[in-house]
């Protein structure tokens, strides 16, 4: 039986699990609903308590899915959600977060996240980030897709260093972050939190990551998913809607990579050695 959920601590000094559920693509087909509502209510009963959604996906469809799932579990999930940056000016964070509440059957989002860097001035929605969170809607906020220079401007604003992870395409085939944003967010308690940590599913097929499964036991995916889960300050939010999936991704937990693991792995997957842009999905 595979240990409790390891846990990260976010710059508020709250402990956070390493491992989350990710919920993109979910609610979207009324046939696989009941499928992820088990799937995450398993992952909740195994200790995987951290879900991210987003009003984005299948346009609130996923946060209603989450809904079902966290129903009598509340109190014990951290939920992190996510605000369009067409939505990111002073009143449509409101109304974005009230609609994501609504649609959540909630009345606190744990961390809420701007989805990806836009037009509207990041000062304007850090502000209203911080009425949000006086009003007790959000308990603390973030960003997602920002690379290290947008990192700096936040932190630079004012109350921009209550800034508490941010959210990046981050697995062994996407390891550009490490030349900078990786450092720099470490430096500064800042977790990433990595999404598409097995590549949407093309990590799980992949032979280069063979070897070392063969060595552990275990499958592509779970090395793939173990090997984000080893980094510093990282938290990994896979999507599973099946229950063979979650139970997997939950025993990943305990498998401890070796110095000759992580090395045929950076052969495998060579870490950067120049700066690279971050990377989007
Ligand atoms: N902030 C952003 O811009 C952003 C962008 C993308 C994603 N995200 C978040 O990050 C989450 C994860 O990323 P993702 O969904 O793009 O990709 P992912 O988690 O890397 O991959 C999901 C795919 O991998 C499969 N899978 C999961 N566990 C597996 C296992 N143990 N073995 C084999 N296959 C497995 C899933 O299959 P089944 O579903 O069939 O189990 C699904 O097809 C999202 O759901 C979302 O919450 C955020």
């Amino acid at each position: 039986m595979p240990s409790s959920v390891r846990t990260t601590t976010l710059p508020s000094g709250e402990a956070v699990p390493v491992l989350g559920q990710g919920t993109w693509k979910m609610g979207e087909d009324s046939r696989r609903r009941a499928d992820e509502v088990s799937a995450l209510r398993l992952g909740l009963d195994l200790g995987v308590t951290l879900i991210d959604t987003a009003e984005m996906y299948a346009s609130g469809g996923a946060e209603e899915v989450v809904a079902e799932a966290i129903v009598g579990h509340r109190a014990e999930v951290f939920l992190v959600s996510k605000v369009l940056p067409s939505n990111a000016s002073r009143a449509g964070v409101r109304r974005a977060c009230e609609n994501s509440l609504r649609r959540l059957r909630t009345d606190r989002i744990d961390l809420y996240l701007l989805h990806w860097p836009g037009s509207v001035p990041l000062a304007e929605t850090v502000e209203a980030f911080e009425i949000l969170k006086k009003e007790g809607k959000i308990r603390h906020w973030g960003v997602s897709n920002f690379d290290t220079e947008e990192m700096e401007e936040l932190v630079g604003l004012p109350a921009g260093d209550g800034v508490q992870t941010n959210q990046v395409l981050y697995n062994l085939s996407r390891r550009g972050l490490e030349f900078d944003l990786a450092p720099w967010s470490r430096q500064r308690g800042i977790p990433l939190m990595a999404y598409s940590p097995v590549e949407q599913g093309a990590l799980a097929r992949n032979a280069r990551l063979d070897a070392v499964a063969v060595r552990h036991g275990a499958t592509a995916a779970q090395i793939a998913l173990a090997w984000v889960m080893h980094q510093e300050g990282v938290i990994a939010i896979p999507k599973a809607s099946s229950q063979e999936h979650v139970r997997q991704n939950f025993a990943a937990l305990d498998i401890e990579l070796t110095v000759e693991d992580l090395a045929d792995l950076d052969r495998a997957f060579p870490p950067p050695t120049r700066k690279h842009g971050l990377e989007m999905i």
